[in-house]
């Protein structure tokens, strides 16, 4: 592994010199990183070093891990929320196009597929995406993918860093569509995030959530843990010289709550969630989740 991978070396030196701060009651703050217990104060410098460490390979790699079929979810995920206004069918003729923010929207995945289907499906040519990432390297390789897209130069996508606990800079009540595809397992206060997505907000406004999640098939599971576990590192290593990182991406997966407990902590942020909540992809190795922000509960 070279140098400028080696991201666990320099963040266990950092952990070994930084003492973990105390909760209220004198306990220290700990959080998952992956398997690993480790202080609060620390999770966000390490998911740091690992975006940081995959970005420049993270395409490539989520091809050869998910054999592809992360870009047939991305599909189903933005076709299913239909993104855009419809000037031919949309009731109201005084607001053009969809707000939509797209957090932890790293490589821009999401958000060009969003601008895409609005433009050609829904015929609007207004719907705007802002891509929200806390990983300045993340974003570069979005911007990059952007210059190969209609929507570079466009005023309908914009990139900024931001943390998804804390979005200061997009006023409350103010969006249409807050996604967030294979992010959140890496937050460290995940409820944070889903309360500044219920901010964010319009009443009315939807949270979509494509995330890995539990298999619900235990031969399938079998097979795809020994997939995960097995595999991913090693490919990790091969192709990206870079093993810690994917690791860290399977135990993430692994640690992430269930489709129920993940529902039940969306309703807990004040959602409304429609159905039972969730959807499964290919046997729950991935799942949509929605919840719906009531109209009475404004901020
Ligand atoms: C697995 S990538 C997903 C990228 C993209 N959404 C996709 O579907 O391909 C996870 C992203 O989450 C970002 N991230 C992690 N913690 C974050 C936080 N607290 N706030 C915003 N983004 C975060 C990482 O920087 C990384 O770009």
């Amino acid at each position: 592994m070279g140098e400028s991978r080696c991201f666990s070396c320099s963040v266990r030196q950092a952990q070994q010199q930084t003492p973990p701060p105390k909760s209220p009651q004198g306990r220290p703050q700990t959080t998952h990183f992956g398997f690993e217990t480790i202080s609060e104060a620390l999770k966000e410098q390490r998911v740091g070093a690992v975006f940081s460490s995959v970005a420049s390979s993270y395409d490539s790699m989520n091809d050869f891990m998910s054999l592809g079929i992360h870009r047939l979810w991305k599909d189903h995920f933005v076709r299913n929320l239909n993104p855009g206004r419809n000037p031919l069918t949309s009731s109201s003729s005084q607001e053009q196009g969809w707000n939509i923010l797209d957090i932890a929207g790293g490589t821009g995945d999401i958000a060009f597929r969003m601008l895409d289907h609005a433009s050609t499906i829904n015929h609007d040519a207004h719907t705007k995406v802002t891509v929200a990432d806390i990983n300045p390297e993340m974003l570069t390789e979005g911007k990059k993918r952007a210059l190969q897209t209609p929507y570079a130069r466009s005023p309908r996508l914009k990139f900024v860093e931001a943390n998804a606990e804390k979005l200061d800079m997009i006023p409350s009540n103010s969006i249409d569509l807050y996604t967030v595809a294979f992010g959140i397992r890496n937050f460290t206060h995940k409820e944070a995030a889903l309360k500044e997505a219920f901010r964010v907000l319009k009443p009315g406004g939807v949270f979509a959530c494509l995330e890995f999640s539990k298999v619900n098939n235990p031969l399938f599971d079998a097979v795809y843990q020994r997939w995960s576990f097995g595999a991913i590192p090693l490919i990790g290593q091969l192709v990206a010289g870079d093993r810690d990182s994917y690791q860290y991406l399977v135990e993430s997966i692994a640690r992430f709550p269930s489709q129920t407990e993940f529902s039940d902590m969306i309703k807990d942020a004040g959602f409304l969630v429609p159905g039972k909540g969730y959807e499964d992809l290919t046997n729950g190795i991935a799942a949509i989740h929605k919840g719906v922000k009531p109209a009475e509960k404004s901020l």
